[in-house]
């Protein structure tokens, strides 16, 4: 049976972080996978998630099942952080959340969820959008389509054409929007874009799916969440992804979560029995250890003061980096303007290189990105960033 299958290309983003891990070139630089690294090109345990996952083990008296939903704490901890204590969503019990395994399970919760609300449902993908999105969302059964995003000449948002597309869509559209540290170009929607979206959505019928991978690692915790927050205000209807990969570090541990916000409380609870439904015929429950960290850490004065505090770091070094390679390339006369990666957020940017130049950065300095010319800024460090402006101006 099996041999009908056809052997398939490594993975985008995964494929590249092995084949950095097999390179034994010591000045080999990883600016692939988007992993957050510290100035030693170390990904380290947070210090809050080091008290919290010892005290989560010396209490802890049962590994037995948590239940279909995951940690209800947790779920309540995260729809604080992500919405606000006192989002009008909150208060009024519209909002229905299960805990996922990671970002990407949450995505493939909320795609099941579409399919089984609406089966021709269309969702739109920015372009470019995270290369996982599209082979996620379509194995969920989902229709895709694209709109446009990310304005590769200009390096921004080309928010006329999203807005001309916008106009063409109604109800059974659902638009995905990045809340913030756009993955792959780093350009952010502005405040007064999420407002026009906003109104636009509404008037439409146009339902937001929002994959919010990165809160906190813009411009801050509150911050990020304004897209977030307003369009569950202002719609009755919306899709929120969350992950904890990035913001508490804890990628392996697979910590998300799915929130649907629903037009009542009425419909809220069917909205629950369903996603519980759904998670159910997935993978049944979600792990706990890692959630059962996040709820100890917004639980705990002192340990979410350390979290807001590492979290900050991680997020002035992202952005201090953006500016320190902006200067690496400016003094050594790159034949381009790179400001845009100042004004850019999160971990990455487009280099705007071909697929050619960036084999030749991998295959000739060592230096790795994604074949799309995507750099994650946080393996840049004071050591190796003379080496990767040396090695880009000499791919250009
Ligand atoms: C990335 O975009 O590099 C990260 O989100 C990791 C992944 O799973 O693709």
């Amino acid at each position: 049976m099996f041999q009908s299958l056809k052997p398939l290309p490594p993975d985008a983003i995964i494929g590249i972080m092995g084949l950095f891990r097999e390179d034994d070139d010591p000045y080999k630089v990883d600016l692939s996978v988007g992993v957050y690294q510290d100035e030693g090109g170390n990904t380290p345990v947070l210090e809050c998630v080091r008290q919290a996952e010892q005290q989560v083990l010396s209490e802890q008296k049962t590994k037995s099942y948590v239940g279909i939903a995951g940690n209800a704490s947790f779920n309540e901890s995260v729809e604080k952080i992500l919405f606000g204590a006192d989002h009008p969503a909150r208060k009024t019990g519209r909002i229905s959340s299960v805990q996922t395994p990671g970002g990407s399970g949450g995505l493939s919760v909320a795609g099941h969820m579409i399919i089984r609300a609406q089966r021709d449902a269309q969702v739109w993908l920015s372009d470019p959008s995270w290369p996982n999105h599209l082979p996620l969302l379509r194995l969920a059964g989902l229709r895709l389509q694209q709109y446009p995003y990310y304005d590769y000449k200009n390096h921004g948002i080309d928010f006329d054409a999203m807005i001309d597309t916008f106009n063409k869509l109604g109800v059974g559209d659902l638009v995905l929007l990045h809340g913030c540290c756009h993955n792959p170009c780093g350009a952010d929607l502005s405040r007064d874009q999420w407002d026009r979206l906003a109104d636009l959505f509404e008037s439409r019928g146009i339902v937001p799916f929002l994959d919010f991978a990165y809160q906190g690692l813009a411009e801050g915790l509150e911050e990020d969440a304004y897209g977030v927050r307003l369009m569950a205000e202002r719609l009755d209807e919306v899709i929120v992804v969350t992950s904890c990969s990035k913001n508490f570090g804890l990628y392996r541990e697979r910590v998300g979560m799915t929130s649907v916000i629903s037009k009542d409380v009425k419909q809220a609870k069917v909205a629950q029995s369903n996603l519980g439904n759904v998670a159910r015929g997935i993978y049944s429950m979600p792990p706990d250890h890692g959630a059962a960290i996040v709820s100890r850490v917004l639980n705990d004065n002192e340990l979410s003061a350390i979290w807001i505090e590492e979290l900050a770091q991680m997020r002035e070094r992202l952005n201090d980096l953006r500016h320190l390679i902006v200067d690496k390339l400016n003094e050594r006369g790159a034949p381009r303007d790179f400001s845009f990666i100042a004004s850019e957020r999160g971990m990455f940017s487009f280099l705007g290189i071909s697929q050619e130049q960036a084999i030749r950065l991998r295959e000739e300095f060592h230096v790795y990105t994604l074949e799309s010319g995507r750099i994650n800024v946080a393996g840049i460090n004071q050591s190796n960033v003379d080496y990767v402006a040396d090695a880009i101006v000499a791919i250009l």
